[in-house]
């Protein structure tokens, strides 16, 4: 595939211009700075002065809200995505057209339609197109995804993910949308090539009269049997971000807001005696036992993720190949969030996902 002129110069930094200079466009601008992978060429915004501002008074980057004219300079190799996600499609596609590498923040897009014209004009160009699935590249999600698909955790039977605090409540999207896609994200990237979810139902409520959910309860049914659960809440006093991840094995609980043990394995659990070990008349409560081993808390790096993500979204360009966290990663999770509004909208219903994504 033709993946244009100066990606074959594997050793030189890649050209890159972000777009957006709102609340997580200088997270990018600061992490692509840092890394000797890129050279940052632009920062686009609507607002000049506020792209301005991010760059500070000293800076060689140019401040611009002339999109073209970044998209015509051909020392941009890739273009980063941080507007709200309604532009997503529009700019993304632009800069494919323009022949740039995409990095888009979550999510991909507004839907699922979005997303998959996204992926195709990527595909069909040969370029990346990534989506910033921050969690994902965490110390401790990297870890969980190594327990999990190393079989350290046995067969999954169970996952529970909770994000509630006092959150920003969004005037253009519901709980789901705005705090769901890292859930959700962070189960795509997680579970074995072989585990995905099957359909979902979702239960959300509006107490507050803000025109849209502010408290949701995600439900998914994985291929396997088990069962997926994600609780988000703008509503909460208090802030919780905890993941248990329950194996036939051992079951993992990471608690982000514990820097000190943020992952725990606690070879701890259930099991059944299998039937033909018991007599028929015994009762059933007779056939469970209770393990009761140790707890460990495994040490985990402190990379900041963000810097993880954007060497990812490099390496993914030279190497002409998928990055962790691709296009297609974004449209399974714009699949689970479509299916879960319709789920909403039909007061919890099951909804089924579409399959080979
Ligand atoms: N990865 C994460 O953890 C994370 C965290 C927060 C936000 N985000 C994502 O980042 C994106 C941006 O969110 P935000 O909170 O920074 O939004 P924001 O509203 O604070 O900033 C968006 C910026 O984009 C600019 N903009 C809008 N349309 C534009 C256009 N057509 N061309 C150029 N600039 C344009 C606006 O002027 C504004 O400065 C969203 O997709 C959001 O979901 C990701």
């Amino acid at each position: 595939m033709d993946r244009g002129k100066k990606t074959d110069v594997t050793q030189q930094p890649l050209g890159v211009a972000v777009v957006g200079a709102g609340y997580w466009g200088p997270n990018l601008v600061r992490n692509f700075q840092a890394s000797d992978r890129f050279r940052l060429r632009h920062l686009c915004d609507l607002d000049v002065e506020r792209a301005r501002r991010v760059l500070g008074g000293y800076s060689t980057v140019q401040a611009t809200a002339d999109y073209p004219a970044v998209l015509a300079d051909p020392e941009v190799d890739a273009v980063a995505v941080a507007t709200p996600a309604g532009t997503h499609l529009d700019i993304a596609l632009a800069a494919l057209r323009a022949g740039k590498h995409v990095l888009v923040e979550k999510p991909l897009a507004a839907t699922y339609a979005d997303g998959m014209r996204l992926v195709t004009e990527a595909e069909e160009r040969g370029l990346t197109l990534m989506c910033d699935h921050t969690y994902c590249y965490t110390p401790a999600v990297g870890r969980i995804r190594e327990a999990v698909r190393s079989g350290e955790l046995g067969e999954i039977h169970f996952v529970d993910s909770v994000r509630i605090n006092l959150g920003l409540v969004q005037k253009d999207i519901d709980v789901l949308w705005d705090l769901a896609p890292h859930d959700l994200s962070i189960l795509d990237f997680i579970l074995p090539d072989t585990v995905e979810p099957v359909a979902v139902a979702a239960h959300g409520a509006d107490p507050i009269g803000a025109g849209h959910a502010c408290v949701a309860y995600l439900t998914l049914r994985l291929n396997t049997g088990a069962i997926a659960h994600v609780h988000v809440n703008w509503l909460s006093p208090t802030k919780v971000r905890t993941t248990m991840v329950g194996g036939a094995k051992r079951t993992l609980l990471w608690d982000d807001l514990n820097p000190l043990q943020r992952v725990a394995v606690y070879d701890r659990g259930v099991d059944l005696a299998s039937p033909h070990e018991i007599g028929v008349d015994e009762r059933r409560d007779m056939l469970v036992s209770y393990r009761s081993g140790d707890m460990v808390a495994p040490a985990l790096g402190e990379k900041e993720a963000l810097r993880s993500m954007v060497e990812e979204f490099a390496d993914a360009v030279r190497e002409r190949r998928a990055p962790l966290t691709d296009g297609r990663a974004g449209l399974r999770v714009l699949d689970i969030l479509e299916a879960a509004s319709r789920s909403l909208q039909f007061q919890g219903a099951v909804v089924g996902l579409r399959a080979g994504h």
